[in-house]
């Protein structure tokens, strides 16, 4: 089983030479390697230098990408923003739901009417993978299951939009929707691990870009071993129902 991981403005490179994957969508470049005892498929979500914003990200190729390169599984990295005090910046948590309040192509089915089932929109074997890799050492008692909201971007939210996000999530980044559910219409199990990297707009003084690279930075290393933890707990073979996410999602 090959593992694709998604790395964002934590977790951003790989070593060793990049391969181009071409999809119906455009190129991404991946890079293969090993982690966890396992062959993985690394993917740069903002690709080559970082220097993609959220809304110019080409979910579609990169989700495709991974399929292509043989990617059974995916571990997503978030930097985020926290609607909660008491999840403080440096914690690390795990996606069980989301909101999406986005405006981007959220599908693969442009041209097919497909309804795809988003009960459990997070895979619960990487989902459980994740919270035992991120819980181990976990002490603050903040919530490790959060629900994520998805902002356009590429600009910071206002207090007003923070004071009305918080009451229906725990965290809001940028780049967390459409992979999610774009793995799910390929049939891939999709988890996604949370930074944060500092409390949301109006809940601290003022925020500044150079706050999310240094909190990221500050949690790179607890990251790689938790991600590194959570690649080998994946069980061998799927178990979930991630891989039959088409079955009932045309009409009859
Ligand atoms: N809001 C949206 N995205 C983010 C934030 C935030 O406060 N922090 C890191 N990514």
């Amino acid at each position: 089983m090959r593992v694709g991981l998604i790395g964002g403005t934590a977790f951003g490179h790989f070593e060793g030479a990049p391969m181009t994957v071409h999809t119906p969508w455009g190129g991404a470049q991946v890079w293969e390697g090993k982690l966890g005892g396992r062959e993985v498929v690394f993917l740069s979500r903002h690709g080559a230098g970082h220097k993609l914003p959220p809304h110019r990200i080409n979910y579609r190729a990169n989700v495709d990408a991974l399929a292509r390169a043989g990617a059974e599984r995916v571990l997503a990295v978030n930097t985020v923003g926290s609607l909660k005090r008491e999840l403080v910046p440096g914690s690390l948590a795990v996606c069980r739901d989301y909101i999406d309040l986005s405006a981007r192509p959220g599908t693969f089915f442009d041209d097919e009417v497909v309804h795809v089932d988003q009960t459990e929109p997070y895979c619960p074997e990487v989902r459980g993978a994740l919270r035992g890799a991120v819980g181990a050492g976990w002490a603050t008692g903040a919530p490790l299951d959060v629900v994520y909201a998805c902002t356009q971007g590429p600009r910071l939210e206002t207090p007003a939009e923070i004071r009305m996000l918080a009451q229906h999530a725990d965290v809001v980044g940028m780049t967390g929707y459409p992979e999610v559910a774009l793995a799910r219409e390929r049939g891939l199990c999709y988890g996604a691990v949370c930074v944060v990297s500092n409390l949301a707009a109006g809940l601290q003084e003022r925020l500044t870009a150079r706050e999310v690279g240094e909190a990221t930075r500050a949690a790179q290393q607890r990251l790689a071993k938790a991600l590194e933890q959570a690649v080998a707990a994946l069980p061998e073979k799927r178990g979930c129902a991630c891989k039959d996410s088409l079955k009932d999602a045309r009409l009859a």
